[in-house]
């Protein structure tokens, strides 16, 4: 059983506002998710939801408050180790391309295992990229994809390592729904067997799978 608890998690940033030299991004938040739970955080652009899932998933320090992983402090670890904690514990989904242009979409699924130096599960990765619809492209450069196929590129690599917790921003943006359904069942399939999924997303195909759905508004979150 893994859990992650956020204890009043602030993100301030240095930009003058008509009241004050900074803006605040995420009010103090509380937050938890754990094993077993499908988590949505539902909100429109710009209230604030990436920066409170980049907060949970090790990438952004809060201004104020802890990030706790089965009560160890994210923010206290060495950074290595902090950082292998994001490439085997956790499966992020970022919100903006993030696939190596140098290497092919298999090699890209496969990079959590290099860096891990675990040897690379290599029929895995064609099976997550074959139930994700990928598998023509496999051998192709991701600048051959289109914005969907890139997502779903990523969500590959987010599942390659079997990760404890899933932390994905816009997992579905700009998928047909065929395949936002493809990607939430992969999702929900994950959490039934044990991961906690969180995505943060904008639209509303999202909710239908979700244990549980808050509302990210103005920095605010909320039971929605
Ligand atoms: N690095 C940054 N510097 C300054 N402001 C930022 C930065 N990142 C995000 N913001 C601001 O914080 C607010 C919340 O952004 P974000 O978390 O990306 O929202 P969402 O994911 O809900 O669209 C936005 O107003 C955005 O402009
Ligand atoms: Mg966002």
């Amino acid at each position: 059983m893994s859990q992650l608890i956020a204890h009043a998690v602030s993100m301030e940033f240095m930009r003058k506002t008509r009241t004050a030299n900074f803006f605040v991004a995420v009010a103090p938040t509380d937050f938890e998710i754990a094993s077993g739970q499908f988590i949505e955080i539902a909100g429109h652009s710009g209230s604030g939801k990436s920066t409170l899932l980049g907060m949970l998933s090790g990438l952004l320090p809060p201004t104020s408050g802890e990030v706790l992983l089965d009560e160890q402090n994210l923010y206290q670890l060495r950074e290595p180790d902090l950082a292998a904690v994001r490439n085997e514990r956790f499966g992020i989904i970022p919100q903006s391309n993030t696939a190596l242009q140098s290497l092919t979409v298999l090699q890209n699924v496969l990079l959590p295992a290099v860096i891990a130096k675990k040897p690379a599960p290599e029929a895995k990765a064609r099976e997550l990229l074959g139930e994700l619809g990928l598998a023509p492209l496999m051998e192709e450069k991701p600048e051959a994809l289109s914005g969907g196929e890139l997502r779903r590129l990523a969500v590959a690599r987010a599942l390659l390592m079997d990760p404890d917790f899933i932390l994905a921003d816009e997992p579905t943006a700009g998928l047909d729904s065929e395949n936002i359904g493809i990607v939430l069942r992969m999702l929900r399939q994950r959490a039934d067997s044990g991961a906690a999924v969180l995505i943060a997303a904008h639209e509303s195909q999202v909710a239908q799978y979700a244990d549980k759905v808050l509302k990210m508004d103005g920095a605010h979150l909320s039971p929605s």
